[in-house]
């Protein structure tokens, strides 16, 4: 089914089933443990042997020698995969020969040999007695010390790196308010619950997987390339997946190696990167430093705005695309956006939960504060004056919905944002209270996506998909769009997702998963509606309703319709130019009060608002606990995340749990969110867009705003710890 023209009337539209606030129907699977998570599949394949990662303790250079004989002759070792015995590897789509290292050395913790032995216990150990000598070479670790080798790169994601509108330098030496202001970014780790890992079982020729990853068919397309084998020949597996956040999103060193390890070793291997290497032998979100200058006119109105952001990345990597939502979001005549990249020897840089987007509104918003400051302008005011309904350097394109300004006064109304003092000015005994405000902003993209569903004589409808779940609730909002199209109960639905023998979806990632994948299974399901009709013998317009499907006088049990046989449709939905015609976004306004500690400068967390204009909710439960999920990593990313880098070594130094510091429960002490109702016929048939990543989007900024407004300090360098107020506050202790 293609979708090129705007969505009209359609079932999905009675909202019986979607739009309800709906239990996960994986989640009784999860709370029991029953769930089978990549490293639990004891029973697939007989003889599974463990496998674990060796990684590089330099940054950069060569491997002078490697020394197996302990190792090979320790305890139940089977075999030991080197770059040496491992057979040329592709690069892959997403160098991932690199996740094999040897005789170079890209950065800290590359893997260079896998360690197969009997037990878990016997691998590591093995592991251990592998003597490396290396010769280490000089590499770039100082983001801000290479800014001067910056290169523009010559596309990002098929976009230009800088872009240009009217005329930035003269409009802002004109304005007579200006901001000039440098914001940085620390580089993140996903810190997800679940450590990537993958069971791997060849069967001649044939490779199956069992792993934890975001995006089926990318994987199954990038192994086989990696490996030199046709795509028809891998299967991966990847049902219940315990966090993603964007560093699933490709194969890893997990599963390359598992996959080699087992083909060395005969039999089935298991590997799951250990937490302490998972860090620095992963992807992460790349710091970024930050020129951001706003001009605007006494009244308040915006006339020129710049920004450029600064990233690295390892040879041959892209930049973070911080920028990204300010060719977006706010109105002025004349603007200028630029992205430059350095060369840098960390670990690789890649997407992270609304890559771009979340490090671009950490220094946006906060600007946008100081700006309205300046101005004296109270900062909702500020943003509300400077909205606009059109693409601002394109502006003949429309958004096909914003209604930020609604997120920003309801959130407003809502929070009690009228009572807001000046900085430093409100006290609750030992505390500064303040608040802060910030805007969300994230595209919404649409991707292809396919589904296959069943109906069988007892009614039931079973559908597969390759899409994933990411924790996200993709099993329910997919059974609840099923159960909406077939006019059945959602008991009356099974979902399977996450196997490469599945239709390919558009997987998890980018947050266009609820709106895409959902809209695979409406055109599957519209093709079993026609189905079923031709197997009744009914007119074309009959009605699918509770478990029944009528036309005129008659009426059947759905399952009537398979009674001769299963009745079996697949179908893909595509997209038009829909997206090039309107900006398709979403939208939010998150506001925050936080009490700073007068004497320690300790910062808490009092209270969180997130109002969101995202579409059509499919599960309000669910996305209500993805965009308190956002709100707490924001919350993280503001008071907390930070890989600390080695400049001399070139690694994180924070490589665990115990110094990565994240949000814990008693963090967060109360949270709130609100979806403005909506849907969008230019999206999808689902009239949806995608809210996992646009509840990240501005929070780290609100949280820095109310540090502000609490305190009267203003950090412009993440994290806001109490250090960085300690000798600012104010002393009227
Ligand atoms: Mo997302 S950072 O594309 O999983």
């Amino acid at each position: 089914m293609k979708f090129d023209t705007p969505a009209t009337t359609n079932p999905i539209d009675q909202m019986k089933v979607v739009g309800k606030p709906t239990n996960r129907i994986e989640g009784p699977l999860k709370t029991t443990g029953t769930a089978t998570y990549a490293y639990e599949h004891h029973d697939v394949a007989a003889n599974q042997a463990y496998g674990y990662v060796v990684g590089a303790a330099i940054a950069k250079g060569r491997i002078a020698s490697m020394n197996l004989a302990d190792a090979q002759a320790a305890p139940g070792v089977i075999a030991i995969v080197t770059a040496d015995n491992a057979g040329k590897l592709d690069k892959g789509n997403f160098n991932t020969a690199k996740l094999l290292g040897g005789p170079a050395i890209d950065h800290y913790h590359q893997a260079i040999a896998l360690v197969v032995a009997e037990s878990f216990e016997q691998a590591r150990a093995a592991a251990s007695l592998v003597r490396v000598e290396y010769s280490r070479s000089k590499g770039s670790y100082d983001l801000a010390a290479a800014l001067d080798t910056a290169i523009t790169p010559p596309t990002v994601f098929g976009t230009a790196a800088d872009t240009s509108v009217g005329d930035f330098a003269t409009a802002f030496a004109a304005t007579p308010v200006q901001l000039d202001a440098r914001y940085t970014t620390p580089d993140h780790t996903h810190a997800m619950m679940e450590p990537h890992a993958s069971i791997a079982a060849w069967d001649g020729d044939r490779l199956t997987l069992w792993t934890s990853n975001q995006m089926i068919a990318w994987s199954v397309g990038d192994m086989a390339k990696t490996l030199g084998i046709a795509k028809e020949n891998i299967r991966l597996v990847s049902p219940y997946i315990g966090g993603g956040f964007g560093g699933k999103l490709f194969v890893r060193t997990d599963a390359v190696l598992a996959a080699l390890g087992a083909r060395a070793a005969g039999r089935p291997v298991k590997v799951a990167l250990p937490r302490p290497l998972m860090i620095n032998n992963t992807t992460h979100r790349p710091a970024t430093i930050q020129r951001i200058r706003i001009g605007a006119a006494a009244d308040g109105k915006i006339t020129a705005i710049g920004h450029e952001s600064w990233s690295g990345d390892l040879p041959g990597g892209g930049p973070e695309t911080a920028v990204a939502q300010t060719r977006l979001l706010y109105a002025g005549a004349n603007r200028m956006t630029a992205m430059r990249l350095a060369v840098l020897d960390l670990p690789e840089g890649n997407a992270m939960r609304a890559p771009g987007e979340a490090p671009g509104l950490m220094a946006l918003e906060i600007a946008m504060d100081e700006m309205a400051e300046k101005l004296g302008m109270d900062p909702v005011a500020f943003r509300v004056l400077n909205d606009t309904q059109v693409d601002p350097e394109k502006p003949e394109r429309p958004f096909s919905q914003r209604r930020l300004n609604e997120c920003l006064q309801t959130g407003a109304e809502k929070f009690g944002w009228s009572k807001r003092g000046k900085p430093g000015a409100t006290r609750d005994g030992r505390w500064l209270v303040g608040m802060g405000v910030a805007a969300a902003f994230r595209n919404n993209l649409n991707a292809k996506s396919a589904a296959r569903v069943r109906l069988d004589k007892s009614g039931t409808v079973t559908v597969e998909t390759d899409m994933t779940d990411i924790g996200t609730g993709s099993y329910t909002i997919i059974a609840q769009t099923a159960a909406e199209m077939m006019g059945v109960p959602l008991d009356k639905v099974v979902v399977r997702l996450g196997d490469s023998s599945f239709p390919v979806s558009a997987g998890s990632g980018g947050q266009w998963g609820a709106n895409s994948s959902t809209a695979g299974v409406y055109a599957a399901c519209a093709k079993l509606r026609d189905a079923v009709v031709q197997r009744l013998g009914l007119a074309s317009d009959a009605v699918f309703a509770d478990g029944k499907v009528k036309a005129g006088k008659r009426s059947f049990a759905l399952g009537e319709a398979a009674a001769g046989g299963e009745l079996v449709a697949e179908d893909m939905m595509e997209y038009g130019d829909l997206a090039e015609k309107f900006q398709q976004s979403t939208f939010g306004a998150h506001f925050v009060e936080v009490g700073v500690d007068a004497m320690t400068g300790e910062i808490r967390v009092r209270r969180m608002l997130a109002v969101c204009a995202a579409g059509r909710i499919l599960n309000p439960k669910a996305a209500r606990s993805q965009v308190i999920g956002a709100m707490t990593m924001g919350a993280g990313s503001a008071l907390m995340e930070e890989l600390a880098v080695d400049k001399r070594f070139g690694f994180f130094v924070n490589h665990d749990l115990a110094g990565y510091e994240v949000p814990v429960h008693a963090d967060i002490p109360h949270q709130d969110v609100i979806f403005l109702e909506e849907s969008d016929p230019t999206t999808s048939p689902m009239k949806a867009k995608g809210v996992g990543e646009l509840g990240i989007c501005g929070v780290a900024a609100a949280v820095a705003n109310a540090v502000h407004n609490a305190t009267g300090v203003r950090v412009r360098n993440y994290p806001v710890t109490l250090d960085k107020l300690l000798d600012k506050l104010p002393d009227s202790v």
